[in-house]
């Protein structure tokens, strides 16, 4: 038995914040008034990848024990902080080009490019590439976490083998499927869909929560790219690649293809 009084738990023991406080550390020389700025929306966008991602892994194992309704409320909250995260760029792009300048040389070859989170949550999508992987240093934490990301099956995966056990016949090379690869659309997939759509409002409620993502993830990756546009231009990132025109190459490509193919078929 611990006999020693414990201290009682505040507001500040609780969430840490002698020390989450203690972050935010500018490089710039004065330092530069809106570096700060820079790294505590950068520190939340962290913070709401570290929430998205245990979120992600709740709906997952959801959809593994047969529970759609949780599920759904679940696929809600994600795209309720997705909203979030798309409307904390306004905040930034209050920052102008010659405000941002003043400190981005201190950024070094610093790049959101980096963030292993960011990744994760693409690999949970769906969206996955080894050249992502290889991107974070061999050993390194993030490479761990996304090596096993880019192993697991996708949220996808897991939806198609939940519908399986629900009676659809989801062919059985779709729920033995090469999880590393990206989800391909199949005709045969979208003739499931249809069924799916036409009998079963609750798993069809899903499917549109799933479709919700795939916009919310668009729509993040188009007013990041505007809002790189507004403030660099055409330059390079610091993280090396292109820009603009990098980012702009990300767009354009559905992460639940055959959930878009069925709407010309409804
Ligand atoms: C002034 C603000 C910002 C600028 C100018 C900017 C610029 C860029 C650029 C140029 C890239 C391409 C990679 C590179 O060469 O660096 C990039 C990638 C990225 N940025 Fe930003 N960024 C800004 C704010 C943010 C914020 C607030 C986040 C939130 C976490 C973020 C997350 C990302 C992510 C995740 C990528 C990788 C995207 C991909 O590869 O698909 N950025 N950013």
């Amino acid at each position: 038995m611990d006999d020693m009084p414990h201290p009682a738990v505040t507001y500040e023991s609780y969430l840490h914040l002698d020390t989450l406080l203690s972050l935010q550390t500018p490089r710039s020389e004065g330092p530069e008034h809106d570096e700060t700025l820079f790294i505590v929306i950068h520190q939340v966008y962290e913070l709401w990848f570290k929430e998205l991602l245990h979120e992600l892994d709740r709906v997952m194992a959801l959809f593994r024990s047969d529970e759609p309704h949780r599920a759904q409320h679940t696929l809600k909250r994600i795209l309720t902080i997705l909203k979030v995260l798309v409307a904390q760029l306004d905040i930034l792009e209050t920052m102008t080009p010659l405000e941002f300048l003043s400190f981005r040389a201190r950024l070094e070859a610093a790049s959101g490019f980096q963030s292993g989170q960011f990744r994760q949550i693409e690999f949970v999508l769906g969206a996955k590439s080894p050249a992502a992987v290889a991107n974070f240093p061999a050993g390194s934490q993030s490479r761990l976490a996304l090596e096993r990301r880019f192993a697991e099956p996708t949220i996808w995966d897991a939806f198609l083998r939940y519908l399986s056990r629900e009676g659809y016949p989801v062919p059985s090379s779709h729920l033995s499927r090469n999880v590393t690869a990206r989800v391909e659309p199949s005709t045969e997939i979208q003739d499931v869909l249809l069924e799916v759509y036409r009998r079963d409002v609750k798993s069809a409620e899903i499917c549109e929560r799933l479709v919700d993502l795939d916009e919310g993830l668009a729509e993040w990756r188009y007013r990041h790219v505007r809002m790189v546009e507004r403030t660099i231009g055409s330059k390079p990132g610091t993280g090396g690649s292109g820009g603009a025109s990098y980012l702009r190459t990300t767009m354009g490509r559905n992460l639940f293809p055959d959930l878009w193919e069925i709407r010309g078929r409804l």
